[in-house]
Parts: C-alpha cells; sequence; structure tokens
C-alpha cells in the first residue's frame, strides 16, 4: 500500500459504524449481509470479524476494487465484491442468495473527497470531474456545455442554491471568455456569484458541488432504483439500513419506508384494492432514525448530517412501487437533461 492511501486510511472513519455493527448483530444466527456502498470497507472489515456472517459488497468506484482484493485474500470464502452500481444489485445479487441484510451508506468516501485529481473537494486544483465510476459525463461537461435554463435548475432543485440564477448566469459569463478547467476556476465563479452575508458554518460551493455531483452520478435515480431492488430481494424478516446525508435522500428514504409499511394501507393507486389492503413491503415504520453520539461527532464533524433509517421486510409479495418513482419524478427527471 503506498503512504498517500495509507495516511487516507488513518482518516477514514466509517460514519455510524457502531450503529450498523450493532444493527447487524441483532440476531445471532449465519448472516448473508449486502453492503452496496463498500467505498474504504470501513463496515465490511468489521463485519467479516463475525464468524457467522458472509458479505457481498458493491461499488461503482473503480478505485474501491483494491481495497476490495485485499480484504478478499483474508476472506477468500467469506467475502465477494463487485464494481458495479447498486440500480444493477438485481444484476450480481440473486433471490438465492437470500439476503438478511442490505446496507446503503450513501455519498462520497474519505478516498473519493481527498483525491484531488477526483475534483470532488473545493480544494482541489485539478479537474472538476465528479464522477463517482460507472459514469457517462463529468462536472467539467456540465459546467463547459450544458444551458444555462437547465444549469439553473439543476443547481437550484439538486442543491437547494437560493442564488443558482446567479451562479448559473455568471458560469456562463465565464465560460464564453474561456473554457472553466479547473476546480479553483469554478470556486472562484461562485464566490464571486454569492451575496457577502452567507451562512459562515458553510462553505458558500457546497450547495453547488452538490448539485454537480448529484447530477453526474444520477444519485436520487440510484437510491430509488436501489431501494426498490432491495426490497425486492431481500428474505422477509431482513433488515435494509440506509445512511442519509442530505434532505432530497432522506425524504425518499423516508416515504419509502413510510408509506410501503404495515401502517399504511393504500400506499399505492396502482394495486387492485384487494392488494392494496395488504401491500406493505416494511413492518410498521414510525419516522425513527438514528444520528450520530457526541463522541463520533468529535471524532469526525463530517457525519454531523447523517441519519440512519432502517426497515424490517415483511412476508408481502413484491408488487413494483410505481408510486415511489411517480412522487419523485421531478428529480429523475432533472437527473435526466440533456447537456
Ligand atoms: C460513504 S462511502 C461508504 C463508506 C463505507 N461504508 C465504509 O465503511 O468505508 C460511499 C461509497 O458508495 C459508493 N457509491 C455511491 N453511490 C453508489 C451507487 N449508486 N452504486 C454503487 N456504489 C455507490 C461510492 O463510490 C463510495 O465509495
Amino acid at each position: 500500500m503506498n503512504t498517500t492511501i495509507s495516511s487516507l486510511e488513518k482518516k477514514h472513519f466509517p460514519v455510524m459504524l457502531s450503529e450498523v455493527i450493532q444493527t447487524c448483530l441483532a440476531s445471532n444466527k449465519d448472516q448473508v449481509i449486502l453492503d452496496c456502498t463498500f467505498g474504504g470497507g470501513g463496515y465490511c472489515k468489521e463485519l467479516l470479524k463475525h464468524p457467522n456472517f458472509k458479505v457481498i459488497a458493491l461499488d461503482r468506484d473503480k478505485a474501491a476494487v483494491k481495497r476490495a482484493n485485499d480484504i478478499k485474500k483474508n476472506f477468500p470464502t467469506k467475502f465477494t465484491f463487485y464494481n458495479e452500481k447498486f440500480s444493477n444489485l438485481d444484476k450480481v445479487v440473486k433471490k438465492e442468495n437470500k439476503l438478511d441484510i442490505i446496507i446503503f451508506d450513501l455519498g462520497l468516501s474519505t478516498f473519493q473527497l481527498q483525491d484531488y485529481s477526483r475534483g470532488f473537494s473545493f480544494k482541489s486544483d485539478k479537474k472538476i470531474d465528479m464522477q463517482m465510476g460507472l459514469s457517462t459525463i463529468s462536472a467539467e461537461d456540465v459546467i463547459n456545455k450544458m444551458d444555462e435554463k437547465n444549469l439553473k435548475l439543476i443547481i437550484k432543485i439538486l442543491g437547494d442554491e437560493k442564488e443558482a440564477g446567479k451562479i448559473a448566469k455568471n458560469i456562463i459569463k465565464a465560460r464564453a471568455i474561456k473554457k472553466i478547467n479547473t476546480v479553483t476556476e469554478l470556486v472562484g465563479i461562485i464566490e464571486a456569484s454569492k451575496k457577502k452575508n452567507y451562512n459562515k458554518r458553510i462553505n458558500v460551493c457546497t450547495k453547488t458541488f452538490q448539485a454537480l455531483r448529484i447530477f453526474v452520478n444520477k444519485e436520487t435515480t440510484e437510491l430509488i432504483e436501489g431501494l426498490i431492488k432491495a426490497s425486492q430481494l431481500i428474505r422477509s424478516g431482513g433488515k435494509i439500513i440506509v445512511i442519509s446525508f442530505h434532505s432530497i435522500e432522506d425524504k425518499i428514504i423516508k416515504y419509502y419506508f413510510t408509506n410501503y409499511s404495515s401502517n399504511k394501507s393504500n400506499p399505492s393507486r396502482y394495486m387492485p384494492i384487494e392488494n392494496n389492503q395488504k401491500n406493505s413491503f416494511f413492518e410498521k415504520y414510525k419516522n425513527n432514525f438514528l444520528t450520530p453520539g457526541p463522541e463520533e461527532l468529535i471524532k469526525n464533524p463530517a457525519s454531523r448530517s447523517a441519519k440512519l433509517r432502517q426497515a424490517i421486510r415483511t412476508k408481502q409479495k413484491f408488487i413494483y412501487p410505481k408510486d415511489l418513482k411517480e412522487k419523485f419524478q421531478k428529480y429523475i427527471n432533472i437527473e435526466n437533461v440533456e447537456i
């Protein structure tokens, strides 16, 4: 392992690790666990220490393959890894796998954020790339090719940025003079566009960067597809655990777990009445979620916006939850805007 990676590894704190492990340990039986977001392998390494657990992991990032191979050397029969997006999890995992737990720890890994050549960090002076892996466009394409109206829409809706109009206008003005090549150039444009009395607690670029990253990686579409496939593949009595970091993700998870749980009797108007009465993929869901404890917040302040939600699958036969997609169609449409 080279020194850059090992120094990053030291700073890699898997978010809410003890809460995730405790949830998995709740049953003493043999368990098959699917980690849809391998990242630095923080959860996987801890789970594999348990003699009764087998772990299957996915990550869309090619850079995760080497880290996964290192783990595989120590656990050749208990660990399998696929370089795949979780929207395709049904391609690599079959129902026969009888998954007991499926975990999603959304967003970026420390490795991605701290590798400045990937262009996720405001501190980077490299290309504005922002591809997590298996993406088809880069943020550089978006910044330099997208029209002003759609650029504004993406920054406003996916970043919840009030000054989206001004930022989009200034990007168009800047690129008319010269192609915007680096993160430093983009940061300069955003800073010049923002009013001075901004919220000092978060960087002025946070919302625009979030919007670009979500768009480039189609993160809301991924989450919706991933959750649907997870609820299709998990065994009855199995748990889906999701850790989210921003309000769009949390809205989707909360909606799905609440409206498709046994405390709701009518999750979809597309379903026949007799199915409506019974169609509840998840056991009673009361909008409960966990957040990082005070010790974790001190050790890793970046975990402050994390929310862990979990739902338990019922015996209910899977019927495609069209209503979930319809509810969040606005985000899916935005993520599909052509450049
Ligand atoms: C927050 S990190 C996970 C950290 C991990 N829990 C750990 O303990 O090290 C999120 C990871 O999920 C991956 N990821 C994000 N969206 C994905 C998707 N749609 N499909 C597969 N992997 C994804 C990212 O590439 C990143 O490596």
